[in-house]
């Protein structure tokens, strides 16, 4: 009776202190087309598919992927890829979200976000908490764990300008590093993450600093007049997301109905004695102030004056009121979006001697 009573003991705990540990928690997929999961909706499948909500999960997804001897391919919103042939390894689709305040003094305060966040969703919060700085970036897509990775960008503010500090774990090690601002290497649309350490950091979560003070920018385009036109004196946070608002939907086009990834390419930025001899040719030739010695030339203006503004070639096309956003009008495929980049690259190149640079990831 003894022995029956110990083996069922034994038994009982075998299976609630060993059973949950030897169970997997993620569920890996196999053949999942991954269109749905880009704003461009364009793509074939995934050999591997998972989901990951928290940082043991994304752990275990790694784990697997290690065992399997399998390629990792990490997706966050997918709105900055430009999807091309199957991917043939894991996809793993970052939903490790959430946000809280770390620290608050009387002038500022430091706002740490996970990856799998919602950009939007953290400008949202911010806004309605009067932590200022987010504003114009209002409305932007993508995930938190993106936006360090291409330093995002938007009517004169980019990521960079309140960023402190991320959290990644060195997907060839399995330990985690910290980088300040500086270790990030930010540029135009650049950071470390595309460059050197390309495909080798999970970003785990990002730290901005938030004024408590409104501090807006307002030198980017017609924001100040707008907020003229619409009566505003002294901004509000409220009234700065208004007008961002607006002045978004009046040039990029709705997700929801017109799939596209944003602006497709760069703004080029070239020496100072190139656009002088360019603006001899083209007197109208826009350009704003970058690096010393360097302009930066708007990709829209030069496919725009290439011919290429509001036409259609089959399922795509570039934007008609904005024409550096590639547009899926539905059914698009990645070889008529590529087809579509390099005749816009070749004709640029022609025309006025720069090379257009992907903004988009394409992979
Ligand atoms: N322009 C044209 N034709 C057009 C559109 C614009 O000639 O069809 C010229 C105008 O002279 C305009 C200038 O280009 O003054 C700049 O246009 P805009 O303010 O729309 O900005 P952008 O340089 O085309 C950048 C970002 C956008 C961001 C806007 C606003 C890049 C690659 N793109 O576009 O970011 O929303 O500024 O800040 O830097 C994105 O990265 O996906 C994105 C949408």
């Amino acid at each position: 009776m003894a022995n029956i009573f110990t083996c069922l003991l034994f038994s009982w705990l075998v299976f609630f202190v060993f059973f949950p540990y030897n169970k997997s928690m993620i569920k890996v997929e196999k053949k999942v087309l991954l269109k749905p999961f880009t704003t461009l909706k364009i793509g074939s499948t995934a050999d591997f598919f998972t989901l990951v909500q928290t940082e043991t999960e994304l752990r275990e997804a790694l784990k697997w992927a290690r065992a399997k001897q399998q390629k990792i391919f990490i997706l966050g919103a997918g709105s900055n890829i430009l999807l091309t042939k199957p991917f043939r390894g894991l996809v793993i689709k970052n939903e490790i979200k959430g946000w809280r305040i770390i620290k608050k003094t009387p002038t500022f305060a430091l706002v740490e976000a996970t990856s799998g966040e919602a950009w939007s969703h953290l400008v949202n919060f911010t806004v309605q908490n009067n932590l200022f700085g987010l504003e114009n970036l209002f409305l932007i897509p993508g995930t938190i764990g993106a936006a360090p990775v291409q330093n995002i960008g938007a009517y004169g503010v980019e990521l960079k300008d309140v960023f402190v500090s991320l959290r990644a774990l060195d997907l060839k090690t399995g330990r985690e590093k910290i980088f300040s601002a500086v270790a990030c290497r930010f540029g135009y649309r650049d950071s470390i993450f595309k460059n050197k350490y390309h495909g080798r950091y999970f970003i785990l979560s990002i730290i901005c600093k938030l004024s408590l003070r409104p501090q807006f920018k307002l030198a980017y385009g017609t924001i100040r007049e707008e907020l003229k036109a619409a009566g505003v004196k002294k901004p509000t946070a409220g009234d700065m997301i208004r007008i961002i608002s607006k002045l978004r939907s009046s040039k990029l086009p709705n997700l929801a109905l017109l799939p596209n990834a944003g602006s497709f390419f760069k703004n080029p930025v070239i020496l100072e004695s190139q656009f002088k001899k360019l603006q001899f040719r083209f007197p109208e030739i826009k350009s704003f102030p970058d690096q010393p010695n360097k302009v930066k030339i708007p990709a829209a203006w030069l496919i725009e004056q290439a011919g290429f503004k509001g036409k259609k070639f089959g399922s795509v096309g570039m934007y008609e009121k904005q024409a550096l956003v590639l547009v899926n009008y539905g059914g698009a495929t990645a070889n008529e979006a590529l087809k579509l980049v390099s005749r816009i690259q070749t004709v640029v190149k022609k025309k006025f001697g720069i090379k257009l640079e992907p903004e988009v990831n394409i992979i």
